[in-house]
């Protein structure tokens, strides 16, 4: 489990967590939900290492691999869709994952050519292809119809069978999905 405590952090003067404990246990959906700006993006990049919190502690991540996918694509715009899936595995392993998230005829096509809601499912891909220990979701449902959206929740609960899924949303329903909520 992931013991978060005490954790805060201000940009400026500008507070935006103020002192946030939880835990997050070693399987399931754990959502992060909260208005816009209220910081949800700002504490997954602190989990995941990538942002310094002023002060708290976190445990339970040493040594884990983390797979993220961002509140922004960032896919890489000279590759296909099978390529930027294929930057964090084999492709072999990347057209199964593509398969997966109903890409396979987009497999060639660059980012430039994929809707929002195909691109937004190639950095699903990619973050799930990726194999990590725990696996982070910043809004991972932008631009999906509903049927697509439970498509794809499925994938994420199969990994959410093993390991921690933490799931960034302002969404009720996707927060739904979650057995456990830390609203912030
Ligand atoms: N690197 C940064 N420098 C300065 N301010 C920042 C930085 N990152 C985030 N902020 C500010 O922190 C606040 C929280 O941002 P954050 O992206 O964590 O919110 P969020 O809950 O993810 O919002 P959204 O739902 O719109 O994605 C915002 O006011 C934002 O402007
Ligand atoms: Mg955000």
């Amino acid at each position: 489990m992931i013991t978060v405590k005490n954790i805060s952090k201000s940009f400026d003067s500008k507070k935006v967590l103020d002192n946030i404990s939880t835990v997050i246990p070693d399987s399931g959906i754990f959502a992060v939900s909260g208005v816009s700006g209220s910081g949800k993006t700002t504490f997954m990049r602190i989990l995941a290492g990538l942002e310094t919190p002023d002060s708290g502690t976190i445990e339970g991540l040493d040594g884990k691999k983390i797979s993220v996918m961002f509140q922004k694509d960032r896919l890489l715009p000279w590759h296909s869709a099978l390529d930027n899936v294929a930057v964090v595995c084999d492709k072999e392993k990347a057209k199964e994952w593509l398969k997966k998230v109903e890409l396979s005829a987009a497999a060639g096509k660059k980012p430039s050519e994929l809707s929002g809601g195909m691109c937004r499912r190639v950095a699903l891909a990619r973050a799930l292809a990726f194999e990590g220990d725990i696996l982070f979701l910043d809004e991972p449902f932008k631009g999906l119809d509903i049927e697509l959206r439970d498509r794809m929740a499925e994938l994420i609960k199969e990994f959410a069978k093993t390991k921690p899924v933490i799931l960034i949303t302002h969404d009720r329903w996707e927060a739904s999905l979650a057995t456990d909520e830390l609203r912030i």
